[in-house]
């Protein structure tokens, strides 16, 4: 349980991924079942029907002579409100509940969880600044991807993989490290990607490619340890590129993308789907090597720049507590 910090925020959905048809979330091992009802409010429950344990995500949601909504269970049609609680054919009473819910936050669109755990640190409230002043674009690339929470916090904050892993998407031809500035739980990175140019029938092939500037400057804002938001700043906008971490399960990583943008231009709009395509194509990539690894391998080579995952392991480890060593530097 350890490898998965009980005790962290996870960020289960944002509420754009959630509608009356009910879906299945997982976390620390658990499946739930995740639905919107009309007025907007957001309900999970465990996913196991305690009737014969038929998965209530494939069921559906029916609303109520009271207007609140119900799951319907798809083996047997049982009906369990927010509570948890049916109303048995027959006696035709209300039962008392079957299933205990899931506590959610819910902040906004935002919908968090500790998983039933005591809180040991804060929900990051950047998100909520982030969407009091961009826009929602979209979400993208949900996947549930078999690695442990550690090695996919490690790739997220590998500075060095854009040759390898994203070598056909970029072109990258270096990294420019500038700067790591460590807050504890909170840091940011700063470097510069030139990309190799695309000749002009190249771009005229893939008109996406007229999106990518010629030097990619990142700033990665690193919430300890469920987010990571690409700042991106382009032309036409600017954009919040989030990337979402959830613990499925001990070998199982959840990972997706919310999309926030701030147009300077009206054409940014006409982008939105390009760019959640782009994250669509960065997160395939990251999920193919994550398959890919042997994950006990002792590392005996360290290339520069992997400050990040040096403040990933630091964290990892003296989770919930944060410890010197400080990681800021300044390559100027
Ligand atoms: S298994 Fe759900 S109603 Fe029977
Ligand atoms: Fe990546």
């Amino acid at each position: 349980m350890s490898s998965m910090l009980p005790g962290a925020p996870w960020l289960l959905a944002h509420k754009s991924m959630l509608s009356m048809q009910p879906r299945k979330i997982s976390l620390y091992g658990i499946d739930y079942v995740m639905w919107k009802d009309v007025g907007g409010n957001v309900h999970a429950l465990p996913n196991a029907c305690p009737h014969m344990g038929a998965m209530l995500s494939e069921g559906w949601c029916e609303i109520q002579s009271d207007g609140t909504s119900a799951i319907v269970c798809p083996f047997h049609a049982l009906k369990f409100d927010a509570e948890g609680c049916t109303v048995l054919p027959g006696p035709n009473k209300k039962t008392l509940p079957q299933l205990n819910p899931l506590s959610l936050i819910i902040q906004g669109d935002f919908i968090w969880s500790y998983g039933g755990y005591e809180p040991k640190i804060p929900i990051p409230a950047v998100l909520n600044e982030i969407a009091k002043t961009y826009d929602f674009i979209g979400h993208t690339a949900d996947a549930s991807v078999e690695t442990d929470l550690l090695t996919m916090l490690l790739i997220m904050h590998d500075y060095n993989h854009q040759n390898g892993t994203h070598r056909d998407l970029f072109q990258i031809t270096e990294v420019e490290f500038h700067r790591f500035v460590d807050n504890g739980h909170h840091s940011h990175a700063f470097y510069d990607m030139p990309t190799a140019p695309y000749s002009l029938i190249e771009k005229l092939k893939k008109p996406d490619l007229f999106l990518l500037p010629s030097t990619i400057k990142a700033h990665l804002e690193n919430h300890f340890p469920s987010l990571v938001i690409f700042h991106g700043e382009m032309p036409l906008g600017k954009a919040a590129q989030c990337h979402i971490f959830v613990p499925e399960a001990e070998n199982r990583t959840r990972t997706y993308i919310l999309l926030f943008g701030q147009a300077k231009n009206p054409a940014f709009q006409l982008f939105g789907s390009t760019y959640l395509k782009f994250g669509k194509v960065v997160v395939d990539q990251d999920t193919d090597i994550l398959g890919k690894i042997y994950a006990n391998t002792p590392q005996k080579i360290k290339l520069n720049n992997e400050v990040g995952m040096d403040w990933v392991r630091r964290n990892f480890e003296n989770f919930p507590d944060v410890t010197e060593p400080n990681f800021s530097n300044f390559n100027y």
